[in-house]
């Protein structure tokens, strides 16, 4: 199955996870499982909550992570900052890069907007170089969307 074959199923489960549910956390924490065991080229998933102005660790699928990161730091900070997607093909070249777990190589940040602020980024990352590309960039900002319009 390609890639996009597997998002199209993936955003039909996550559809089916979330449809009634109206806690953000157990959406957020049931998305990024789902994200995790549909990609075995995946290492971490999970997402980072601005707050008081700086990243905080929310649920994950992976190794322990840091749990904070200051505004505009690594890529999610960055991400979170420019309020865009981050498609970054090798951490090693990406400057000020947040290394927590050691196998990371390539990295995607997607950040999720509420009321026109980031209130959340999504973080996957691969022990692949060059593992995400334009697709996963339009199906991970599509389930982005979709948390999106569970939030009051
Ligand atoms: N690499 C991220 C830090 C978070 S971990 O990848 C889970 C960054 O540079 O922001």
């Amino acid at each position: 199955m390609n890639k996009a074959a597997r998002y199209e199923d993936l955003l039909r489960e996550i559809r089916g996870l979330i449809a009634g549910v109206k806690d953000p956390l157990a959406n957020y924490a049931n998305t990024v499982a789902a994200i995790y065991h549909t990609f075995p080229d995946i290492n971490w998933a999970g997402f980072y909550f601005f707050k008081d102005g700086k990243l905080v660790l929310g649920p994950f699928q992976g190794r322990p992570a840091c749990v904070f990161i200051s505004a505009g730091k690594g890529v999610c900070g960055t991400a979170s900052e420019t309020k865009t997607t981050l498609v970054v093909e090798d951490v090693l070249d990406f400057p000020g890069h947040i290394a927590c777990d050691a196998r990371s190589r390539s990295e995607i940040v997607v950040p999720l907007m509420h009321n026109s602020k980031v209130s959340a980024v999504l973080d996957i990352d691969s022990p692949v170089k060059s593992y995400f590309d334009r697709t996963d960039k339009k199906y991970l900002e599509a389930i982005v969307s979709l948390l999106e319009m569970t939030l009051p």
